[in-house]
Parts: C-alpha cells; sequence; structure tokens
C-alpha cells in the first residue's frame, strides 16, 4: 500500500443519526421539487384501492446513470410510498410482469454491453444507459380484478452520461404501448392521474388528444424518498409547490433549430448555437410561441393572489415588495413569487423578459399572508455589445413584471433609465472560427403602460463601469502553503497537479479520485474528490482483502459497473461473509431539475450541508458537484444532473448549494462542466459554435454568478471544444474569465480523462490556468514534467497551480488530522 490512513466507512451496517435525518431533509427537498402540471379537481385523493400501472411505479427512478448516480441504501418507489400512506395497490400481477419483463431486459442489455467491453472505449460503455421497458399492455384482466376507479400510470425515462436521448418513440416520445395504456386507463377510470418519472421534459403532444385524464404530476427523479413525498402530495397532506425550471414545448419542433441538436444533426463535430440568447422561454416568449407548460409554471391546489406593495431603485439594486394571500379556503400551501424584467430593446435585440429575481413563501393557511421582498441587481440586466466588447444597459423602459409563472404576470412598475449606462469593459473572448447566423429577435411593439403603476428613476450616475486587468492573476498563498512549496523540488510540484483514480486508496471507497499521495513524507496528504450532483456517489457496500485493500462487496451498486465482462466480476467481487466488510450510506437527494423545481434556495443550501455532512463523515474534501450546464435542448442526456434552461436561475441554486457545503470550513465543491458542455453525444470532440454575448449572456453567466456570490472552491473544465478550442486548453475561459474578470481564486480541475491523446493537451491545460489533471495518469505526469523541464511550462505556471492544489489540501479537514498524526 502506498499509504496509510483510517478506514472512514463503517464496520456495522446500521443506519446512523445523519442518515436518517438526511433522509428527511431529502424527502422536505422532493416535496417541494414536484410540478403538478393538471388537475381538474380530482387530485387530491383519500388513502384507498389504486390501480398502478407503468414502468416508474415499482421500479420509480430515482436519478440518472453515470457520474450523477447514487449508490445509497434504499430508494422508496411510488408503489411502497403509497403504501406506507395506507394506499392498498390492486394491480400487482401487472405490477409483477413488468418487473420480469424489465429484470429479462437488463440481464439482455449488460450481456450485450459487456460483450463489447473490450472493444469500447469508455465513452461507448458509460453510455450504455439500460432504457426501461414499457411493459405489457393493460388487460381488461388487469381492470377488473384492480376493483376500483381510481388509476396512476407512471412514465419513466432513463439517461444520463455519454448519451443524449433519442427525438422518437418511447424515447423522447411516448411508446405505442404506453399511449395505448394510457388511453384505456383515461377511459376506464373515473379517476386518472398521469405521473412523468423522467430528469427533463417528455413529449406531451400525443396526451393532448387522450380524454379522461384527470391530473398529470411530473414527478420528476426525486432520490431516495421520491415515493413517500408523492404519496404525501397525493393525499393532499402537502400541497404541491414545485415549479418548472424549463419551457415546455408543445411539440419538439417548436424548439429552435431542434433538427440541429445533437446525433440530429449528423455531424456531430461541430454545434451550432443559432438560437443564440433565445434559450427556453427567452425564445418562447420573445417569438410569441405557446409552451405546452410554460417556464416557471406549476399549480397547487390552494390559490394565492400576489399584491405588489412597492417597487423602488436605490443606487444599482432594485425592489419589489410583495404580499402573498393564500385566497383558498382547504388547503395551505406555498407559492412562488417570479420576477421578470423586459428590458428596452436598443442597439441590442433583447429577449421579450428575463427572469431577475424570486422567492418563495412559508407553508399559508387559508387566509394567511406573507410579505416577500425581492431585490435584484440591475448590473444583471445589461446585455453584451460584441461591437463595444462591453456589457451595457441600454437606455430606455425596464418593465417589471411580477407573477406565478412566465406567461401569467401582471405589470408591476417601470424602471426608466435616461442614459446608456456601460457596466463593465472586456477583453473579446472565444472568437468563433466557424461564424454562425444567429436568431434575431422580432421588433417589439410599444406596450401599454397601466397608468397606475409607479415609474421609478434608475441614476445612471449610480454605477461605475468595471474594467479589468488581464494576464497571470497575482495570488498570496498561505504561510502553510509557502513553506510547503519551499520543500519540494519541481518533480514533486508536477506531482500534485495530477490526481490519481478511484480504488487505489481506501479513504471514501469508490470516490471518483484523489490528489496525490506520494507526498506525505512531505507533509501532504491526499484529499478524496467524490460525485455528484445529486448526492455523495461511494461505493455502498466494501470487502477487504488480505492486503487490506478495498472491493465491492456486491456488484450492482454503481450501475456501470454491471457492464464488466461476468469473469472481471467476479473476481472482483468480495465475500461479505468471509471478508472484513465495511459500509457507506450516503443519501441520494433529488436531482438538480428536481431540487430547482422548489424554487427554494434555502432548501438548497440545507441539502448542500447535509451533503457536506456526509463528506466530513467518509473523508471527501471536493465534492464534484453541483454541476450547472443550461438545459439547451431536452434531449441532453445530462439534463437531470442541471438545474434550469435559466442561467440565473441556475446560478442561485449552484451558490445556494455551494454555501450549504462550505458552510464546513475544508470541505469544497466543484461547479461543473465550465462551459457549454450541452451535448453527451461525442461529447470529448465536439465543439459548441457560440457568438461571444450569447456565450456571456447565457452559457457563462450562471457560473458567474455561482462564482462572485458563493466563493467555490473548485471548477470543473469539460470535454468539449467552444468555438475549436478545448474549454480546458482556454486560458481565455480558464484564467481571463474565471479569474481575472470573477476573482475566482480555486482550482481549476479537468473532466475525467480530457486531456491526453487526440483531446486537449495535459501541458496547454496546465499553462491555461488548470491546476489538476483528473484522474492522472504516468503520461500526463512526463508530459507536464518534460515541459517544465524545458520551460515551456515556466516556474511561475508550475508555483502557481501548485500552490492552489496545496491551499485546497492544507485546509481540508483531512490535513488536520494528518498533521494531528491522527490516522498516518
Ligand atoms: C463526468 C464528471 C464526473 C467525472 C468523475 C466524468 O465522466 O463528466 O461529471 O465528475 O466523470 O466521475
Amino acid at each position: 500500500m502506498r499509504f496509510r490512513t483510517r478506514f472512514r466507512a463503517n464496520m456495522s451496517s446500521a443506519q446512523n443519526n445523519r442518515e436518517r435525518r438526511n433522509a428527511e431533509i431529502a424527502y422536505r427537498a422532493a416535496l417541494e421539487g414536484i410540478v403538478l402540471l393538471e388537475n381538474d379537481g380530482t387530485l387530491p385523493i383519500h388513502a384507498g384501492k389504486i390501480a398502478l400501472y407503468g414502468a416508474g411505479a415499482s421500479l420509480t427512478i430515482k436519478g440518472g446513470t453515470g457520474s450523477g448516480e447514487v449508490a445509497d441504501r434504499h430508494d422508496i418507489s411510488i408503489q411502497e410510498g403509497l403504501e406506507q400512506a395506507g394506499f392498498v395497490v390492486t394491480t400487482q400481477a401487472w405490477l409483477d410482469g413488468y418487473e420480469k419483463c424489465y429484470r429479462e431486459g437488463e440481464a439482455a442489455h449488460t450481456k450485450e454491453v459487456s460483450r463489447h467491453f473490450f472493444k469500447a472505449d469508455f465513452i461507448n460503455f458509460a453510455g450504455g444507459t439500460y432504457r426501461y421497458p414499457f411493459g405489457g399492455l393493460i388487460s381488461q384482466l388487469d381492470i377488473a380484478s384492480s376493483d376500483t376507479d381510481t388509476a396512476i400510470y407512471v412514465v419513466a425515462r432513463q439517461a444520463g452520461e455519454c448519451a443524449d436521448r433519442r427525438m422518437e418513440n418511447g424515447d423522447y416520445e411516448l411508446s405505442h404501448t404506453e399511449l395505448q395504456n394510457i388511453t384505456l386507463c383515461a377511459e376506464t377510470y373515473s379517476k386518472f392521474i398521469l405521473v412523468i418519472n423522467a430528469g427533463c421534459s417528455v413529449d406531451m403532444s400525443k396526451i393532448q388528444n387522450i380524454s379522461g385524464i384527470n391530473a398529470i404530476i411530473f414527478f420528476g427523479q426525486q432520490g431516495c424518498q421520491g415515493g413517500r413525498a408523492f404519496a404525501d402530495i397525493l393525499t393532499g397532506k402537502v400541497s404541491p409547490s414545485g415549479k418548472l425550471t424549463d419551457t415546455w414545448s408543445k411539440n419538439y419542433s417548436d424548439i429552435p433549430f431542434h433538427d440541429q441538436y445533437s446525433y440530429l444533426n449528423g455531424n456531430l463535430e461541430e454545434e451550432f448555437y443559432r438560437e443564440g440568447i433565445f434559450v427556453g422561454y427567452r425564445y418562447f416568449d420573445t417569438f410569441g410561441i405557446e409552451p405546452q407548460y410554460p417556464f416557471g409554471y406549476g399549480m397547487s391546489y390552494t390559490d394565492f393572489k400576489i399584491d405588489v406593495l412597492s417597487v423602488a431603485v436605490d443606487g444599482t439594486c432594485g425592489t419589489v415588495d410583495t404580499r402573498v394571500t393564500n385566497v383558498g379556503s382547504h388547503y395551505s400551501g406555498k407559492d412562488v413569487v417570479q420576477l421578470y424584467i423586459s428590458c428596452p430593446n436598443g442597439t441590442l435585440s433583447k429577449e421579450y423578459q428575463t427572469l431577475a429575481a424570486f422567492g418563495k413563501t412559508n407553508v399559508l393557511a387559508p387566509g394567511q399572508q406573507q410579505m416577500l421582498r425581492l431585490p435584484f441587481d440591475l448590473q444583471r440586466l445589461s446585455s453584451f455589445s460584441e461591437a463595444e466588447s462591453a456589457f451595457l444597459l441600454e437606455k430606455g423602459k425596464y418593465i417589471v413584471r411580477v407573477g406565478e409563472h412566465s406567461r401569467s404576470t401582471k405589470i408591476a412598475g417601470v424602471l426608466s433609465l435616461t442614459e446608456t449606462v456601460v457596466v463593465s469593459r472586456h477583453k473579446h473572448i472565444c472568437p468563433q472560427n466557424l461564424r454562425i447566423q444567429e436568431l434575431c429577435g422580432p421588433e417589439r411593439t410599444e406596450e401599454m403602460i397601466p397608468t397606475d403603476v409607479p415609474i421609478c428613476t434608475i441614476d445612471p450616475h449610480a454605477f461605475q463601469t468595471e474594467t479589468f486587468t488581464y494576464g497571470e492573476p497575482s495570488e498570496q498563498y498561505s504561510e502553510t502553503v509557502n513553506s510547503l512549496l519551499t520543500g519540494l523540488t519541481d518533480d514533486e510540484k508536477v506531482k500534485l497537479l495530477i490526481g490519481c483514480g478511484r480504488g487505489v486508496y481506501t479513504n471514501a471507497i469508490g470516490s471518483a479520485g484523489y490528489t496525490t499521495g506520494e507526498l506525505l513524507s512531505k507533509g501532504i496528504p491526499n484529499v478524496c474528490l467524490a460525485d455528484g450532483p445529486a448526492g455523495l456517489r461511494l461505493q455502498r457496500v466494501t470487502t477487504l482483502m488480505k492486503n487490506g485493500l478495498p472491493r465491492p462487496g456486491e456488484m450492482d451498486q454503481l450501475g456501470m459497473l454491471n457492464y464488466l465482462p461476468k469473469i472481471l466480476r467476479k473476481a472482483m467481487v468480495g465475500n461479505v461473509k468471509k471478508d472484513l466488510t465495511l459500509y457507506q450510506f450516503t443519501t441520494a437527494f433529488p436531482v438538480e431539475t428536481s431540487l430547482a423545481q422548489s424554487w427554494n434556495t434555502a432548501l438548497a443550501e440545507e441539502v448542500g450541508r447535509a451533503v457536506s455532512d456526509e463528506m466530513s463523515e467518509y473523508g471527501v474534501t471536493y465534492w464534484l458537484a453541483p454541476a450547472l450546464n443550461i438545459h439547451r435542448n431536452p434531449l441532453c442526456g445530462r439534463n437531470y444532473e442541471y438545474f434550469s434552461e435559466d442561467p440565473f436561475l441556475s446560478g442561485m441554486f449552484a451558490a445556494a448549494v455551494t454555501r450549504g457545503v462550505q458552510s464546513t470550513p475544508g470541505n469544497y465543491v466543484t461547479l461543473k462542466h465550465f462551459c457549454c458542455n450541452n451535448q453527451e453525444e461525442n461529447r470529448n470532440h465536439t465543439s459548441a459554435n457560440v457568438s461571444e454575448r450569447t456565450l456571456r449572456e447565457i452559457y457563462l453567466r450562471g457560473f458567474e454568478y455561482a462564482v462572485k456570490e458563493s466563493h467555490p472552491g473548485a471548477v470543473m473544465s469539460p470535454y468539449n471544444k467552444l468555438n475549436g478550442v478545448y474549454v480546458n486548453n482556454s486560458f481565455t475561459i480558464l484564467t481571463d474569465v474565471l479569474r481575472n474578470e470573477w476573482g475566482f481564486d480555486g482550482i481549476v480541475m479537468t473532466d475525467w480523462n480530457a486531456t491526453g491523446k487526440g483531446v486537449g493537451s495535459h501541458v496547454i491545460a496546465i499553462q491555461s490556468g488548470n491546476d489538476l489533471i483528473m484522474p492522472g495518469s504516468k503520461e500526463a505526469y512526463n508530459e507536464i514534467r518534460n515541459a517544465v523541464k524545458s520551460g515551456q511550462i515556466n516556474a511561475d505556471d508550475l508555483n502557481r497551480s501548485a500552490a492552489r492544489v496545496l491551499e485546497g489540501v492544507v485546509n481540508s479537514q483531512i490535513y488536520m488530522e494528518f498533521t494531528e498524526d491522527k490516522y498516518w
């Protein structure tokens, strides 16, 4: 063994208090993330006999696959949740038939993928997500024996890394079997509820033609407590308060350039962001396209009234005070107030409106009221002028709209600016080698402003134009880091820049990687990095071999491992009956899309704190989350790992989660995948072709807000290229923007195996501001070492990256224990 450490995993499989506490947080997050899309008054219902069908009924999908998956103790399915709440499921025969079909399909799929194991590269291997079958047709016998007038049908969709969803029958679209089953249920049962258990939207067009669907619930993917939360929403114990974080289009073809996304494009090497800034509601609202469900939409069992009490501007900040009243008579509930602003169309054509603030109430009983203050930063309303290379707040009227979703707002006031303000001046970034013609917004006609709304004046002199100094940042490091650095040779410093992968060390077993463990004698311990956005991804059960090294104690705990050829699997798995066995139980929280659907950043912060407790328990220093790429298209395989189509909402949620995690000193988040990793297919080679304005306003903005608001410890550079250059090789993105413009001072790590042969260069990655190559390799070490020797990587670059990695290490909890010689 290369080093000694304590096993933090538990010798007992008993549930501890932390697990119980975090399960409750996961439950509350699930409750607030479920979105009620349709309800004709059928919901809520009382517990009783229920006919339950569909792929997600008993095998409810808790989250996506790949590095975003969590191997937790137990997940409460929709069936289990209903039964716990007193429902009697009367369609067990159909569900048993479904499970059989699922298991057979899964076994065949696993066999097929593992057959290609030695021929395939990691990408094909990881992209082999098992897509759930649809099960059999519901028979008259199923219906007759169900003995109830109430049915639920759960459509389920699985997706994950390395592959995008398919725009076809059975994936984005519902399958024929599902449509037949749904139609039959809608015709037969007098109360019929359709539930969607997916990480992102699915096609609803055919559903619209089916009559007899009484309610539709977007369940999302809700982690370990989803079924329990579902039952409480269904029965009205809790009113739904989740709101969509994406626009659901009526037809896939309503999405701009829908036929050019990912594999549909026919060219997986180049992505063209032709829609420009018109992503999601920015497109639908600007071009007057009716969505199926608008951004921010979600129903409750009660009704709310929002009164705007005041609109004010003070310097660079606007504030709207509102009062929310539960005007219903039966149910308590929470409401979300959303504030959008329409900026004036000046020299730059703008989206119709942009989300500028939001707030969620507490639970309000009928008749109860709550004041909600919505402050917003006027500078964030600026648009980027490529001609001036500056963010401008153009003169004109800023119309403030307040309401319950992007299509249900009222004008609350107008902010008037008489002179254009230059908010910040920048150097140009990321020139396009392949120019694209971007979509232009239509002319906007002058809108009638109600006479009774307040008009406020924005003082242009309240703003100070921000300018930046570009180039290598001058950074200060702590005394400990400086003194440790002095004791290192160049070769040892290079070691600090090279991580190592799973399986080498025994702390936080099953984590994605570690920093180097080769400098223990120099007083530098290695720290652990673990996925992923829905909770810590560690190995649940581990057995120890005689030499002390760990092996998985069971096979199915991390889905991808199942694809290993049988012979390897057998050799890899330990014997829990004979060997010393260790346990690590972490919590599967709702996936990020579902979490953001709560529109409750305080709750997201709580989830962050809960994850941080698990990090401390198992010895994880960097959590490889939150992820905040933009939902550019619903087919992206990893959308479930990201928050929204809107950069402001994404940035606010990433900041909240970061505050939670980093409230424990020495635990850090890793914002990923920075940036433009919006397509999974061919993700290591694809180039996102994006204009500078779109890049800055849509794809960088969420990261910018999160960095500035919450000071994250790390950022992960992605696999893809941006305008022809690998982002991990882009000094512009990783230094000019991230550090010089936003003041980021943590570490940047590569995504796993994102540098090397045929992809971004290890050496240029370091020169560009990447500090850590993950998971590292001998080849990466040799290349970087040679580059240091030849002067290609200069001493400043080497010292800077080494110092940043060290700064993270010496502030970690592990370092404290290491220096106290607790476990080493
Ligand atoms: C994913 C990252 C993840 C890493 C480590 C990569 O395949 O893109 O999001 O953090 O693996 O597991």
